[in-house]
């Protein structure tokens, strides 16, 4: 079941939350910066063991200090104009968090609308391939959260859902 929720990611008690992540893992602002407070240091810690990770992938750490049980770290294209594969790319990187969070158990899973914050990639665009992608796993899983910040974005997904 997908289903469209307004509110602060890091609460949900979900198996796997989902971070708009940079390819450094090292911690920003939005999302990313939530999840980094709620989780605590020993996230910045297993982090940095890990790497980093390539655009259009994503890489996963327990939740440390959240409700869920782990953090899927997904990282998303910066918004070029269209032409520079983002498309492809943002769809790479919801495959690559469903696939790494059905490889450890996860049957409840919740996603932030990725790379449409500070990687400005356009709402509607980047919300045709987010639910594009949750129907391709939909049966996969329990319970898919659309997790969206605000009233316009959560009404988005509710028109593309409906
Ligand atoms: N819960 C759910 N959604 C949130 C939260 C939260 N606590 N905080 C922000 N958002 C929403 C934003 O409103 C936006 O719709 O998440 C979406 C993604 O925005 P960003 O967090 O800015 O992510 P993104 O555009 O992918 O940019 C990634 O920003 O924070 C840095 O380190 C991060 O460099 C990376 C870049």
């Amino acid at each position: 079941m997908i289903s469209v929720q307004t509110g602060d990611i890091t609460k949900l008690a979900v198996d796997a939350v989902v971070n708009a992540a940079n390819s450094g893992l090292r911690g920003g602002g939005g999302v990313d910066g939530a999840i980094h407070r709620g989780a605590g240091p020993k996230l910045r810690e297993a982090c940095r063991a890990i790497g980093g990770c390539p655009t259009g992938e994503a890489r996963i750490t327990p939740g440390f200090e959240l409700p869920a049980a782990w953090i899927v770290h997904a990282v998303g294209p910066v918004w070029m104009g269209g032409a520079h594969e983002e498309a492809r790319l943002l769809h790479s990187c919801y495959r690559h968090a469903f696939t790494l969070a059905l490889e450890h158990g996860a049957t409840s899973i919740a996603l932030p609308a990725i790379s449409t914050g500070v990687y400005s990639y356009p709402k509607r665009e980047a919300a045709r391939i987010a639910v594009a992608s949750m129907r391709g796993f939909e049966g996969e899983f329990d319970e898919i959260i659309a997790c969206c910040f605000d009233a316009e974005q959560a009404e988005i997904y509710r028109a593309l859902l409906r």
